[in-house]
């Protein structure tokens, strides 16, 4: 949510700080804006308006723009309109100070009106444009821009990360960090800021990751981090970033969705390849808890419920799934609870809250995550980290089926601990699994030609119903996700067996469904399942099964069917999920929608 950036170099920075924000634009992208420390004069020059990376740099001319040190960002707007005016960066009245800002200062109304009654002019409806008139202000009395900074950091209430140059230090940027992610990126000749690694990847891999109520003070050459209470120095290792710079391009595709459904088969295998023991031994805290908490929200509370459903069928237990922006108003949570959170970004506020509300009742976390470094696998007492490479979509696929898979480990492992399964049992599913990244392959190479006619077909159809039982319930949801926030349509998740119980009287022509059919070897979830496909069609309602082959007749119950290559029942809804991503995908590119930044969205959600 928003993304932030800074460099500081002996060489000219301007291409490295747009091409930085650039590979931030994925974190929000409404408006973006640069400052930079111009020449002799020493002048914070700000260049910024409403649009993309690109269009903010063909119409501001960001690359004439000369200088050494800057800071830029990349704005998801929360706190004002999407106009020039409350784009990032934001300057003190005198022009002396520039900050950029990713999070949300709750207390900013009152500081408002207490800088305007010292007679400071606010540009902006923006909650960030305090904090830049409040370090000016410490600074009319401190005459210090480090103590200016940390006395006005202390005056906010809320979450920030914060980055700020200052013509009265030219050669430093000070950044700050509470509850939004910021980390240092270390090369010989520069050091880098950034909201994540992508800001800075091309450059250099070594990375100081801050923590919260941090500050640091950065040069070309040095580093300083400390604590924001007393100035105090930290001394912290810095770490190796595994991700490879070329994992962040799109590599011949289209868009990055896709190329991230691509590369499922891989990031299976990644998940499947994740040494047992740190399965085992949350297996083992799972058994050892009262109480047992999944949380995740949005795509990853789907994937949590479909642990639910693999804990309950392969363990023999059925952890409390709880989205995690209502998990502090329901979760009932004591010493012998344990909250497992999945998040692709390690970042995300809601999940993290919940995460925060476990510990503080002395719980015990557990989380499933992509980004090493982040919040979340910084503060949970049992990490498991995806290994699922960058994922730059807004539209989460793979980091999704990453998760799944590894709560499918973990529910197989439990289940073979407590006697649920049989050696021999964990054995077959095992090799099940192991098949399942050549059958996405299959999918991949032989079903989307398939897919994308029929989504061509179907794009004019504006309410969508994704239906599926039991575990291919949060399929179902899932996908009407994916659905929803790639295409625009309207789209509702939904288990089958619900349909009836008043839905259904949306059935006409203006309303397809789409029905995720078990393998028929499932018995009642499939002749279940089957069941709302002809009440649909009784009433004349579209039906585009996603379902197995050999499964498929004619007199079925569908007007369309999606067939998939016959496999295992525990890895049937992987395949069904990624038929679905593939007909989301291929009815946002007929509607040309804007497939990895749709609106409104960003990735990386950190304000709540
Ligand atoms: C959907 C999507 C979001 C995220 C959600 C949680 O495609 O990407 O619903 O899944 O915002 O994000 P993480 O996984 O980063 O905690």
């Amino acid at each position: 949510m928003c993304g932030i950036a800074g460099i500081v170099s002996l060489n000219d920075i301007s291409e490295k700080l747009v091409g930085a924000i650039k590979s931030l634009e994925y974190r929000g992208y409404d408006s973006c804006g640069v400052a930079m420390i111009e020449g002799k004069g020493r002048k914070v020059a700000v260049r910024k308006n409403i649009g993309s990376v690109d269009e903010v740099r063909d119409r501001e001319r960001l690359a004439e723009m000369r200088g050494t040190i800057g800071i830029a960002h990349t704005r998801w707007a929360t706190h004002g309109g999407v106009t020039a005016a409350n784009a990032h960066p934001h300057c003190s009245c005198d022009g002396a100070f520039a900050i950029t800002h990713n999070g949300i200062i709750s207390n900013y109304g009152h500081l408002r009106e207490i800088l305007k009654a010292k007679g400071h002019r606010f540009l902006s409806e923006t909650d960030t444009e305090v904090i830049v008139h409040l370090i000016e202000e410490h600074y009319k009395t401190t005459r210090q821009v480090e103590s200016a900074f940390v006395a006005a950091l202390k005056e906010l209430q809320g979450t920030f990360a914060v980055a700020m140059i200052t013509r009265r230090e030219p050669d430093r940027i000070y950044c700050a960090r509470s509850e939004s992610p910021l980390i240092i990126g270390i090369a010989a000749d520069a050091h880098y800021i950034g909201s994540d690694f992508n800001a800075f990847i091309a450059h250099t891999k070594t990375a100081l990751i801050m923590d919260d109520n941090e500050y640091a003070v950065v040069t070309h050459d040095s580093y300083a981090l400390k604590r924001l209470s007393d100035g105090s120095p930290i001394s912290r290792a810095v770490q190796e970033i595994q991700w490879d710079p070329e994992m962040s391009q799109k590599g011949g595709f289209p868009h990055y969705m896709l190329k991230e459904i691509y590369e499922q088969p891989q990031v299976v295998n990644h998940a499947l390849d994740i040494d047992r023991e740190a399965i085992r031994g949350l297996a083992e805290k799972i058994l050892a808890a009262d109480k047992i908490y999944f949380t995740g929200v949005g795509t990853t509370f789907y994937v949590v419920q479909l642990g639910q459903y693999y804990f309950s069928r392969y363990a023999g237990i059925t952890p409390s799934i709880v989205s995690s922006d209502e998990f502090r108003f329901l979760a009932s949570v004591d010493e012998k609870t344990l909250t497992l959170a999945a998040s692709q970004s390690g970042e995300t506020y809601d999940t993290l809250t919940a995460l925060r509300f476990t510990r503080e009742r002395g719980g015990a976390t557990a989380a499933i995550v992509n980004v090493m470094g982040s919040s979340m696998a910084r503060i949970v007492d049992h990490l498991i980290l995806q290994g699922s490479g960058p994922e730059i979509s807004v539209i989460s696929t793979k980091a999704a089926i990453s998760q799944m898979i590894i709560l499918t480990r973990l529910a197989l492992e439990t289940g073979l601990m407590n006697g649920t399964l049989t050696q021999k049992q964990y054995d077959q599913h095992h090799r099940d699994l192991r098949k399942l990244p050549a059958l996405i392959e299959k999918i991949l190479n032989e079903k989307s030609g398939f897919i994308h006619t029929v989504a061509r077909s179907q794009a004019h159809i504006n309410h969508w119903l994704f239906l599926g039982r039991g575990h291919f319930y949060p399929i179902a949801r899932e996908s009407a996700l994916k659905m929803k926030e790639v295409s625009y349509l309207h789209a509702e998740g939904m288990p089958s067996g619900f349909l009836k119980h008043g839905t259904i009287a949306l059935i006409d022509e203006r309303l397809n469904s789409v029905v995720f059919v078990p393998p028929k070897e499932e018995g009642d979830l499939y002749t279940l399942t089957l069941s709302s496909a002809e009440e649909i069609r009784a009433r004349n309602g579209y039906v585009l099964a996603i379902a197995f082959a050999d499964r498929v007749k004619k007199e079925l119950p569908f007007t369309e069917a999606i067939v998939l290559p016959a496999c295992a029942l525990l890895t049937a809804p992987f395949l069904e999920m990624i038929a679905a991503q593939l007909f989301s995908y291929y009815t946002a590119v007929t509607l040309k929608r804007n497939v990895d930044r749709p609106r409104s969205l960003a990735k990386s959600v950190t304000v709540a």
